[in-house]
């Protein structure tokens, strides 16, 4: 967790909780970076429409080892894209 980038209650901020969800970390080596990519291209692009090419072109100096880029370039688009995350480990759980 990045203290900075949390949500006021302590909680994983949404940024966070999309790499999360759409399953764009697994080490976590590289998400600190990932995430400050996607502050600044959050600031950058305020009210413009975002394309799958620039994500990626933002990305493009952060190595991953771990997954292939898919669900960090999902997560983005949809922080970007005002998509409501769900945090995985707010999701209720089957009974
Ligand atoms: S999640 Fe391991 S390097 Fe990106």
């Amino acid at each position: 967790m990045i203290e900075g980038l949390a949500a006021l209650n302590g909680s994983r901020g949404p940024k966070q909780a999309a790499l999360e969800s759409y399953h764009g970390l697994q080490c976590g080596f590289c998400t600190s970076g990932v995430l400050m990519v996607l502050t600044e291209l959050q600031t950058k692009s305020a009210g413009m429409t975002v394309t799958e090419a620039q994500v990626r072109h933002a990305l493009s100096g952060n190595l991953c080892r771990c997954t292939d880029y898919q669900g960090i370039v999902n997560a983005t688009l949809a922080v970007l894209n005002g998509e409501e995350i769900i945090s995985l480990s707010q999701k209720p759980t089957r009974s």
